[in-house]
């Protein structure tokens, strides 16, 4: 190197440069999407500085505390929710908000409101929060449907309806994956510029993994097909058994699906018959990322993106991954059926 410059790309394709890019494409696109999804990157990274305790001052304590500078203090999961709301509804862009910290749905004031719908888990993995364990943001954008004031039926769309979905995993990098419908892409936080730079370009999961993830705790509580398979991937007729790798936040556990391949399950257990993830802002944007890479996201009966919402905070189990490994735990469904 001749002039002491450091080796910073000039050309970077970053999150928003590619998706303007991609809007491109369409000859109607109003921008509107690339406003949301910008609105989204700035909630992300506010919760990514957040997360790496940047300013622990302001943050360290419980909701409704006060920090030693006697300032309320908000834990990361109410901040992470707080952020997300006041970014989406600031962009100009959404009509109704749903969140998992919501009971209820959210209608983004007349003056504020665009035509897109977001159902978002602003923190999920809140069991890992305080142990500094790997969490996420995952999020799902649709098009409102009706005329009319927004309201929360609006919101009850089936996957297959997605118009964008993504999450932000906080890990030992903080990383954006996104699809706009056209694959996968993951973007990683360049925390030097604060910017999301293209990383991992068509991310596709393999047809076939050596991991399966899911809680072995309630192992007593699984139906036949659950126990089945996971008898098969320890104790295989041939072969190697598959390791097992479990971190309990969701985004995390995708993202290595994503990555390294295998399968990811959370099923329906005795105690609770519809498992405990969440349909709108869990399992579909989740589901939607895997068929865009190329893998299987079910519910062990159907396509997750093919249920048709009921109720907002819905729960559906779950299992999603390497193709032919989700193929696998389908084949037992029916034959145990
Ligand atoms: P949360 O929304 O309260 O954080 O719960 C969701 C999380 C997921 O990230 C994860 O997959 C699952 O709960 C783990 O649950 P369990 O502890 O029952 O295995
Ligand atoms: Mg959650």
């Amino acid at each position: 190197m001749s002039s002491g410059s450091q080796a910073i790309d000039t050309n970077a394709m970053t999150l928003i440069r590619y998706v303007m890019a991609e809007q491109k494409k369409f000859p109607g696109a109003t921008g509107d999407l690339t406003a949301l999804l910008n609105s989204i990157l700035t909630a992300c990274k506010a919760v990514s500085s957040a997360v790496r305790k940047a300013g622990i001052a302001k943050i360290f304590g419980i909701a409704g505390q006060t920090n030693i500078q006697g300032e309320e203090v908000k834990k990361l999961d109410v901040l992470a929710n707080d952020l997300f709301i006041n970014m989406l509804k600031s962009s100009f862009t959404t009509c109704l908000l749903i969140s998992e910290e919501n009971e209820q749905s959210i209608e983004v004031e007349t003056d504020k409101r665009g035509k897109y719908i977001v159902c978002f888990d602003p923190l999920d993995g809140s069991s890992n929060i305080d142990c500094l364990v790997s969490i996420g943001s995952i999020f799902a954008i649709y098009r409102k449907t009706s005329t009319g004031p927004p309201v929360e039926q609006d919101g009850l769309q089936s996957g297959r309806n997605i118009v964008a979905a993504g999450y932000a995993l906080y890990g030992s990098a903080t990383m954006v994956v996104l699809s706009t419908g056209n694959g996968v892409n993951g973007f990683m936080l360049d925390p030097a510029i604060g910017e999301f730079i293209l990383t991992d370009p068509n991310m596709t999961v393999k047809p076939r993994g050596k991991i399966y993830s899911i809680n072995e705790g309630y192992s007593s509580l699984w139906d036949k097909a659950v126990t089945e398979y996971v008898r098969r991937k320890k104790y295989p007729q041939s072969g190697k058994p598959y390791g097992a790798r479990y971190i309990g936040s969701m985004v995390a556990d995708v993202h290595r699906t994503l990555k390294y391949g295998g399968i990811f399950m959370y099923p329906a257990t005795k105690d609770s018959p519809n498992g405990k993830l969440r349909l709108l802002y869990e399992c579909n944007p989740m589901a939607y990322l895997i068929e865009q890479a190329g893998g299987i996201a079910s519910t062990g009966k159907i396509p997750v993106l093919d249920v048709v919402p009921e109720k907002i905070h819905q729960r559906s189990p779950i299992f999603l991954g390497s193709r032919e490994d989700v193929e696998e735990i389908l084949d037992l469904y029916k034959q145990y059926e």
